[in-house]
């Protein structure tokens, strides 16, 4: 009789006639919107809104594919031990899920959509998937070179391009949110996730994660700036160790990103899986409230990386349970919570025993209900199988990821052997893990249909079809080659008129134990792994001409072949169009362009390495004659042109009225085709009161130029490009002498210099 009479209350409040249901009113503001339905639920309503759950397939699978056991380790498979399908079906009928991850199907989309209108509110879900290169993850979308290689094209209005599509494709696969962009600064190759980041330079990183973030939300899809911070300067070089870091460091080198996305618009950001400086980055308020929310000002949602909450307790400890942790990181700043079911009870009964206001659980409330009025999802909650098809992987999308990774594929060493000269090579030995595998679409990417994916070998092949092309298969496991394999490639290579060795590392996800690249995937070595060398060596004794292309997204100290090999190609994780953009760098169909956006070390032992370090940092070089010299600078590639830079020229000594001064040289192609140089400024402080880097990266340009052309190029640079921070931690400008410097790389002898005193 009790439950009859509950049943009567609830229906006959969801159909009182008096109420209308203002929250459903597209053409009311979205606060108004958001109060109206949070005025109406019920704290276990609420807190299922911060919740998240892996998708049904992705449970499906994996609760028949894993044990229990590895569960713990693992940072992308889920399940929910003792929870059936049913079970999570109806929980999120009962409104207990707010959002999903793992769902790669526009199906499952719109069932999971369906069962959450089912809710008594109605509110849909929201499905956040990591389309980190475009949405790579789900069969037939596009994707696009990883990011270290977009870095490398120094080309923010290609990744503003590429952004929008993904977010179009994803939300004609009814997906809304992804959790990229990826902003942490790159400073250690040995991190298995260098791939996914813009490189080592807090500007460039700035500029590339801001148009990402603009492109996908202008397109309507929340990005999310990640991770927050300190995981890619760990202090071993392995995901989610311990970082250590000063004030400074943070404010000058792994803040600047995040706070440029957050200006950008980012709606939302997740915490990273270390702790920094001692206490969880999941459970540390001064990160997610005081200096996110306070000082910047950030007004979006902030989500818990893969299990990270729990972490706080079962890896970290410094909480007594989960239930502990879900308190900490809920007091610390942290709205929805990455994922499982153990969330729901837990933070209930702390919101009831008062170790959580209520307020607190509304705020995060507000903001998630927010984000989804925005996105149209009460009015638009499903996608149709004619909008995927006409998106999805459509002839535009296809053009983009072919032009972005021609634009990304850095060429480091050439003595003249390239572009190949037509009709000069009759026969060419291919081989190598990476020749034809589909790994050349990088980490974050699910496999595609085979016709979908131009490998090394296809690519050669179709732009070279008068050549004869043989292929030695050396499996795609590097750490299982094959001798009898390498020595068939010895042998092929002596018959071979040119040799071209696709080697590098193994980043597909499905074979994620196999890897040796790719997120938790960090070495104590970056050198090629296996039999590759072995491979490389017996190749070159052949005496033939031999291009090693490397496929990585991580800098491989190639040490020992950047001399000998005749043409060394760094590829990147260049994508599904990956083998036609490098068959046209190697013929010449597109000069090359792209520039290091990450300093590539001769080997582990260096680490760390990077351009923008302090004067100290070689004041006593390396001992017994080792290098202390990377093996390539940042900014550096080269192009069948040569670009010849002249006539610096500083405007004046003094700041014009608006607070700027300009910055000035000519460049000419003077010998080669068309190509685009990435011509690049640098400042360096002479006398500060605190130590400044030898260089900073403070503006660059792509500069298009046809044979003998001349072009002028100017930086204008204001007071803040100048300054640094003070021991409050606050900008300031010393007046003082200044070298500013314009070049095609961050080596010396590449660049024109002048000092400059600046008052
Ligand atoms: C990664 C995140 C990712 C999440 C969901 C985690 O392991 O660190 O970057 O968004 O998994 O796939």
């Amino acid at each position: 009789m009790q439950a009859l009479l509950i049943a009567f209350v609830v229906v006959s409040t969801a159909c009182n006639h008096t109420d209308t249901m203002r929250y459903r009113d597209p053409s009311l503001p979205v606060e108004e919107r958001v109060e109206d339905l949070l005025r109406r639920m019920t704290l276990e309503e609420k807190v299922g809104q911060m919740n998240q759950f892996v998708g049904l397939e992705h449970i499906r699978f994996n609760s028949a594919s894993m044990t229990e056991d590895e569960l713990y380790r693992n940072t992308a498979s889920g399940f929910y031990p003792g929870y059936s399908l049913a079970d999570i079906e109806q929980m999120i009928r009962d409104g207990r899920v707010g959002s999903f991850l793992h769902v790669l199907t526009m199906e499952e989309a719109n069932h999971l959509q369906e069962l959450s209108l089912a809710s008594r509110l109605g509110i849909p879900c929201l499905i956040g998937i990591d389309a980190i290169h475009g949405n790579a993850k789900c069969l037939d979308n596009t994707v696009y070179p990883t990011h270290i290689g977009l870095a490398c094209s120094f080309d923010t209005a290609m990744a503003r391009t590429i952004a929008r599509q993904t977010a179009r494709e994803m939300r004609a696969m009814n997906m809304h949110w992804t959790f990229d962009p990826n902003i942490e600064v790159a400073r250690d190759p040995r991190w298995g996730r260098v791939g996914e980041t813009f490189g080592e330079d807090p500007l460039l990183v700035s500029l590339m994660g801001a148009e990402t973030t603009r492109g996908l939300q202008e397109e309507n899809v929340l990005a999310c700036a990640k991770h927050f911070v300190g995981g890619s300067m760990s202090l071993n070089g392995t995901n989610g160790a311990p970082a250590d870091m000063s004030e400074r460091t943070l404010r000058q080198l792994f803040f600047p990103p995040f706070k440029a996305n957050i200006e950008a618009g980012a709606a939302t950001l997740m915490p990273s899986h270390n702790e920094l400086n001692g206490t969880p980055c999941h459970s540390n308020s001064r990160l997610l409230t005081d200096i996110l929310r306070d000082e910047w000002g950030f007004r979006g949602f902030v989500v818990s990386d893969w299990m990270d909450i729990e972490h706080i307790y079962d890896l970290h400890h410094t909480a007594a349970d989960n239930r502990d942790a879900y308190r900490q990181a809920i007091l610390a700043g942290v709205d929805v919570h990455m994922h499982g079911p153990e969330w729901n009870e837990a933070v209930c009964g702390l919101v009831r025993e008062g170790a959580i206001p209520e307020s607190r659980i509304d705020e995060s409330v507000r903001r998630i209900l927010a984000a989804k009025f925005r996105l149209g999802l009460f009015e638009h909650p499903y996608s149709t199988p004619a909008e995927r098809d006409s998106v999805c992987f459509c002839p535009e999308h296809r053009a983009t990821a072919l032009e972005a990774a021609r634009n990304s594929i850095v060429l480091l060493r050439n003595d003249g052997l390239l572009p190949l000269q037509k009709g000069q090579y009759r026969r060419i030995l291919v081989t190598g893990i990476n020749a034809d595998d589909e790994n050349i679409m990088g980490d974050w990417s699910e496999p595609q249909r085979p016709d979908n994916v131009w490998t090394v070998l296809r690519g050669l092949r179709e732009r070279m079809p008068d050549v004869t092309f043989d292929f030695v298969d050396q499996g795609w496991d590097p750490c299982h080659m094959s001798p009898e394999r390498v020595r068939e490639a010895a042998r092929a290579a002596q018959q071979a008129d040119l040799n071209i060795v696709v080697a590098g590392e193994y980043m597909m996800r499905w074979r994620w134990n196999e890897r040796t690249g790719g997120e938790d995937t960090d070495r104590s070595s970056i050198d090629l792994v296996g039999l590759q060398n072995d491979l490389i060596e017996q190749v070159l004794a052949s005496g033939r001409p031999t291009i090693l292309v490397l496929v990585t997204g991580r800098p491989l100290g190639v040490t020992r072949w950047a001399e000998r090999v005749n043409a060394l190609v760094q590829a990147w994780e260049p994508g599904q169009m990956g083998g036609l953009a490098i068959a046209d760098i190697l013929t010449g169909e597109v000069n090359p362009s792209a520039k290091l956006a990450v300093t590539i070390p001769r080997h582990a032992g260096q680490l760390p390495m990077y351009y923008n370090h302090m004067p100290s940092m070689y004041f006593h070089p390396y001992a017994a004659g080792e290098s202390s010299e990377p093996l390539f600078p940042f900014g550096y590639g080269l192009s069948y042109s040569t670009f010849l830079y002249e006539r610096m020229a500083v405007d004046t000594t003094h700041w014009r009225k608006d607070g700027t001064i300009d910055v000035s040289c000519t460049v000419t192609n003077t010998t080669g085709p068309f190509g685009v140089e990435i011509v690049q400024l640098y400042i360096r402080d002479c006398v500060c009161s605190e130590t400044r880097p030898v260089k900073e990266l403070r503006g660059f340009r792509r500069l298009p130029l046809a044979t003998a052309e001349t072009e002028l190029v100017t930086f204008t640079l204001t007071r803040d490009d100048l300054s640094f921070l003070g021991p409050d931690m606050q900008p300031r400008f010393e007046p003082g002498d200044f070298v500013l410097m314009i070049g095609s790389s961050s080596r010396d002898r590449d660049l024109l210099k002048q000092q400059v005193t600046l008052r």
